[in-house]
């Protein structure tokens, strides 16, 4: 009897103290019906030349007529004209999109003095310089700028435009590459980067993220990454207490979505190297963007049969227009400079006018069929949708009690408004998207091939974390590798990384340090990159 009564005393005392702390750690209420954002950042193309031609069926989205054009030189009224086309499929050359290059396709010219002198700003932009620019580069770039798929070719985006909602009005953060905008995405500044900034590169970027305040707010998030994780840039997700947030997408997505284990905010990252086995699916030129299709076809539906389903939205968003024709000006007027920080030498940008416009398609069962969303409104007259509006909807969306990261998403419109005009979700939303059977490049990846810039800044990344940064290669490591060799390189670097960090995290060690690895470490495995130490 006494043992009886001790025991259940003993039970009772036991559920009241956890219920306690239970109450204690209880994530803060989501209000809204979505309790699951997914982001997919693809590579490198306009709107225009993506989703432009979807307003021969969808009028009252801002495409292509077939009228839009550039003349080969700005300053010659009569130099040949040259039309939008609607025949791409593959694009193998990069169109130029430095910050220079980019200058000149919105504004006509290069403006010496655009940032800093007195010239004035032409607003709106005339987005007349892309063929110019193009001329410039190589012969055929012109016609690969001003060119745009025909609908039929991007069968995946066309389904989701028709059953959900298409955003054309959503502009890249900063007139420049493919880092600074992906640096928007979840910290709405690039911390003063307009390029690629070595140091900050090398120590991860400092800023706050939407990541640390879903972690303040006692929220989830998941990176799930296919190569190396470009998310790893920031310094605060290299922290230990992280580790676990990094899944391989490969082992790990379709089976969280299966058991209904998504967390708030899911981050997923394509394959940014083109090899044999597995092809790049990053839609950056020259990949091929049939594999970026099947990519978008797998993510959608794995999120459709998910148990999660009516509680989740996907944004698909491209970080730059990778120097593609866009008509629509460029808002330079009222951005809002996020932090107070100035570009480098020798633009001195100030972070005060936004990128040209990019695709952006939003999909959840409480979005109504065939949604065209245009400008937002507010918070401000000038307004717009760029990277950081997503951080800015992710504050709305999940009530988050942290605060704006930079004036910049205070400024940004949100579009979590979208998923309250309906009582219930939808039931009609398909279940599979259309096949995509062809290849749209006559040839396979090439493995041999050099790098692009942002492939050496990726194994930059890598060798960061794998402790070869310190060896004497740096920053160079990637200029002599090959496509077939930087991808091995990389995931071997993000493996060692995260493995480190699970064993100091069971060994015990503080979260919120960073493993810091040494090249005699990584070498035991990695030797294969001739010119470094075997090992110590
Ligand atoms: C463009 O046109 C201007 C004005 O006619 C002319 O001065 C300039 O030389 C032209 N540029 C080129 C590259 O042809
Ligand atoms: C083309 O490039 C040359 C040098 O690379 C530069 O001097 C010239 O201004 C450029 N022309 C145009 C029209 O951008
Ligand atoms: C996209 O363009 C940037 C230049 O703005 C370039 O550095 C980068 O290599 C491109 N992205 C990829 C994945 O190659
Ligand atoms: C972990 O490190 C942080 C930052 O250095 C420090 O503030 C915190 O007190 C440490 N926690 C423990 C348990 O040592």
């Amino acid at each position: 009897m006494v043992l009886r009564e001790l025991l259940l005393l003993l039970f009772f005392s036991h559920l009241i103290i956890s219920s306690q702390s239970l109450e204690f750690t209880k994530p803060h209420k989501i209000k809204g019906p979505i309790k699951t954002l997914v982001v997919l950042v693809m590579e490198n193309r306009s709107f225009d030349h993506v989703l432009g031609w979807l307003k021969s069926t969808q009028p009252g989205i801002d495409g292509l007529t077939g009228q839009e054009s550039n003349r080969v030189n700005t300053s010659d009224p009569n130099s040949h004209q040259v039309f939008v086309t609607d025949d791409a499929l593959y694009v193998d050359s990069d169109p130029g999109h430095s910050f220079q290059a980019i200058r000149e396709q919105i504004f006509g010219s290069d403006y010496t003095g655009l940032e800093t002198g007195p010239d004035p700003v032409p607003d709106p932009a005339p987005m007349n310089g892309f063929v110019q620019q193009a001329e410039n580069m190589s012969e055929g770039m012109t016609r690969t700028v001003m060119s745009g798929f025909k609908p039929e070719v991007l069968p995946v985006y066309t389904s989701l435009v028709t059953e959900f909602a298409v955003l054309d009005r959503w502009f890249a953060s900063v007139p420049a590459s493919t880092q600074p905008n992906r640096f928007y995405v979840h910290s709405a500044t690039s911390h003063g980067a307009s390029s690629n900034v070595r140091k900050d590169l090398i120590n991860g970027f400092p800023q706050r993220t939407i990541f640390d305040s879903l972690d303040e707010n006692n929220l989830k998030f998941g990176i799930y990454y296919q190569n190396i994780p470009a998310t790893l840039f920031f310094k605060s997700l290299r922290k230990l207490k992280h580790i676990n947030k990094f899944h391989n997408y490969a082992l790990k997505f379709k089976m969280h979505a299966k058991m209904g284990l998504l967390p708030n905010y899911v981050v997923i990252e394509q394959r940014y190297f083109d090899v044999d086995i597995l092809p790049a699916n990053d839609d950056h030129p020259s990949h091929d963007m049939a594999y970026g299709q099947r990519f978008v076809k797998e993510v959608y539906e794995t999120l459709r049969a998910s148990p999660q389903w009516k509680e989740c939205a996907l944004l698909i968003t491209y970080d730059e227009h990778g120097g593609f024709y866009d008509h629509v000006p460029t808002p330079i007027t009222g951005v809002p400079n996020p932090d107070g920080i100035v570009g480098p030498d020798p633009f001195y940008f100030r972070f005060n006018r936004l990128g040209v416009r990019v695709p952006t398609i939003l999909v959840s069962p409480w979005i109504e069929k065939g949604l065209v969303i245009h400008e937002p409104n507010g918070p401000t007259p000038h307004s717009q949708f760029e990277h950081s509006s997503i951080p800015a909807t992710v504050k709305k969306l999940f009530n988050l009690k942290s605060n704006f990261l930079t004036k910049r998403d205070a400024w940004a419109g949100t579009f979590d408004s979208y998923f309250n005009l309906r009582d219930t979700p939808r039931d009609d939303c398909p279940e599979k998207l259309p096949e995509v059977e062809k290849a749209l490049r006559p040839w396979g990846p090439r493995e041999g091939a050099s790098l692009s810039e942002f492939q050496v800044e990726l194994i930059q990344l890598a060798s960061q974390l794998n402790g070869d940064h310190v060896l004497n290669g740096y920053p160079h490591i990637g200029n002599t590798m090959t496509v077939g060799e930087a991808n091995q390189y990389a995931e071997d670097a993000v493996s060692r990384f995260l493995e480190a960090g699970r064993t100091a995290l069971r060994l015990g060690a503080n979260g919120s340090t960073v493993v810091t690895m040494r090249p005699s470490l990584t070498s035991r495995t990695g030797g294969d990159y001739g010119q470094y130490p075997q090992s110590q």
